[in-house]
């Protein structure tokens, strides 16, 4: 007799990277929050004829699609064989607010959404760490060579201080302040950024470990700063961030546009935000008036979204 449910449903945040972006590859620390204007939703419901997957959202997305649909197959293929399973006469469909290649965590967060999905449609509990090993299947074939930062943040709820392979440091975000995020409507290509860091430790292995290191450094003075409610210091760590990824070579012209905006608006700083190379930036700003005008700028100067973030609340808003 089949006993298993009927549907299952699972669900995911996007993140955004406040510091340590790329670093955290290496061992430095970075820092996160979970961005739930950006979700994504899995439903999985049983049918009648083969299993179906429907992820539209992917449509837009030209080289990067192959490597996206190989990564979720992949989630989906090892969640089965760990939960002892073939593909059933099931279709599954994903909704998608996280703009894909973006650097808020869309191919973390779609493993996530669907593993959470197909344990709850075979009514199957999911322990952390289990949920962590099948999202980094995924996340290996989507970036390479990936932190964890990704799967940790879009499976989790809290801010969190980040080092690979070491216990997640939850931590109270004590700024009051705003953060503006500015989406350029390029994808980005987090896999080819990593590699790009990864062929400058091969050819000028020194100077790229002192940037990495510098990176890592400046993560914690900005957690320093977060705790203590200390915007100025907080946005030159953005600021001097910005400018090693940028001799990283994983920022962009229009992500540089978009940053000098920024801080001609008044921000107290602005930096690229996940892989670079596109994708999306951030911005500090004082109060919710600071961040409108900024986000106005942003979109004057050619960002395809904003969105603000209000750090104190803990509260976000289009
Ligand atoms: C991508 O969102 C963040 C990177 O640091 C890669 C990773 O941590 O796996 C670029």
């Amino acid at each position: 007799m089949n006993q298993e449910p009927k549907k299952g449903f699972g669900t995911a945040n996007g993140k955004i990277i406040l510091m340590g972006e790329h670093a955290v590859v290496y061992g430095e620390p970075a820092i996160a929050i979970p961005f739930p204007a950006v979700s994504i939703q899995t439903t999985i419901e049983q049918k009648i004829g083969p299993a179906t997957l429907d992820c539209t959202f992917y449509r837009g997305l030209l080289q990067e699609a192959p490597l996206r649909l190989n990564s979720l197959l992949t989630a989906i293929s090892e969640t089965l064989a760990v939960l002892k399973k073939s593909a059933v006469d099931f279709s599954i469909t994903i909704t998608s607010m996280v703009p894909p290649e973006r650097g808020m965590g869309s191919s973390a967060a779609v493993a996530v959404a669907t593993i959470r999905a197909l344990y709850d449609y075979f009514n199957q509990p999911l322990e952390r760490e289990q949920l962590m090993h099948l999202i980094d299947v995924a996340e290996t074939i989507a970036h390479g060579n990936p932190s964890g930062l990704d799967a940790a943040m879009t499976s989790g709820t809290t801010p969190l201080y980040y080092v690979k392979n070491q216990a997640f440091e939850a931590f109270d975000l004590n700024l009051n302040g705003c953060l503006i995020v500015a989406d350029t409507g390029i994808t980005g290509q987090t896999k080819k950024a990593i590699q790009l860091i990864e062929e400058q430790f091969i050819t000028h292995q020194a100077a790229t470990q002192q940037k990495i290191t510098q990176l890592g450094t400046l993560s914690k003075q900005a957690k320093l700063a977060l705790s203590s409610n200390d915007k100025e210091t907080l946005g030159e760590s953005m600021n001097q961030a910005h400018h090693l990824l940028q001799q990283l070579g994983v920022s962009n012209s229009t992500l540089d546009l978009l940053v000098d905006t920024a801080i001609e608006n008044g921000a107290f700083g602005a930096k690229l935000t996940g892989g670079g190379l596109g994708g999306c930036m951030i911005a500090l700003a004082e109060t919710q008036t600071d961040a409108d005008w900024i986000a106005l700028k942003l979109k004057q100067n050619g960002a395809k979204n904003t969105w603000i973030y209000q750090m104190g609340a803990n509260q976000i808003e289009k």
